[in-house]
């Protein structure tokens, strides 16, 4: 094997064995791991990552309502969209949002093994949540914040797409460094997120402070005038 190839295979190898031990720190080495599906779907399911993210606190802290729509922005592999959906019960619904047609496919593989009928995957534009308007109640938003573009452009579309009374629910890792979590300078403030939240128009409802590597933030759409 010629030493370019072999160098590739160690890298890709190197992602497959990639968990939830440390952080990504560079922008080459998140794009190589945004090349392979299977390592990216690695790292979001490993099972230490329940250690810091915990799911099932962060769930509790939600106070879901039967019968809630919710759509799970950037599912990526599913890890928070079955969750809520399996609390949601069979009157809820969640929209699996995602830009990768490979996060899809798994997304539809894995609710057709869990029989999960009320989970709704969805290619999304890298602009655009292609949803209808007036129809969410709540968006779900972990750790995907930082992968959007224009992001007031893109607000004003999540509030169109809100029901009246609708939230906004953002999880993402604080901008300082931590065993875990994308290159620090991709990463977005808490301080930094509140004001372009406020300037588009939403209003810190409420905060969570229990995850250690991240900020767990509830934002009302405020309603014009
Ligand atoms: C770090 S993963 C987080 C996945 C999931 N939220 C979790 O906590 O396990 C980010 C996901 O956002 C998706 N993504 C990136 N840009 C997006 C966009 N503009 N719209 C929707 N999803 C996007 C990626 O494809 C990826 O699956």
């Amino acid at each position: 094997m010629k030493l370019p190839a072999l160098l590739a295979l160690l890298a890709s190898l190197a992602l497959v064995g990639r968990g939830q031990d440390r952080p990504i720190h560079s922008l080459e080495e998140m794009h190589r791991l945004h090349q392979d599906p299977k390592a990216y779907r690695a790292m979001l399911e490993d099972p230490k990552r329940d250690t810091y993210q915990k799911p099932h606190e962060v769930i509790n802290a939600l106070g879901l309502r039967p019968g809630e729509v919710i759509a799970d922005l950037g599912a990526g592999s599913g890890y928070f969209t079955f969750r809520l959906a399996h609390h949601l019960g069979p009157q809820g619904r969640v929209y699996a949002v995602d830009i990768n047609p490979d996060m899809i496919r798994h997304l539809q593989r894995r609710l057709r093994d869990l029989r999960a009928t009320n989970v709704v995957p969805l290619l999304a534009e890298p602009d655009d949540p292609l949803l209808s308007p007036k129809s969410i109640d709540r968006f779900f938003i972990c750790d995907t914040w930082h992968h959007i573009q224009n992001r007031p452009q893109y607000l004003a579309r999540l509030k169109e797409m809100l029901k009246p009374d609708g939230q906004v629910v953002m999880i993402d890792f604080k901008a300082e460094p931590t065993p875990v979590g994308p290159p620090l300078d991709l990463r977005i403030s808490r301080e930094a997120l509140v004001k372009e939240m406020a300037a588009a128009g939403f209003k810190l409802a409420s905060e969570h402070t229990f995850l250690p590597y991240q900020y767990f933030l509830i934002f009302n759409a405020q309603s014009p005038g």
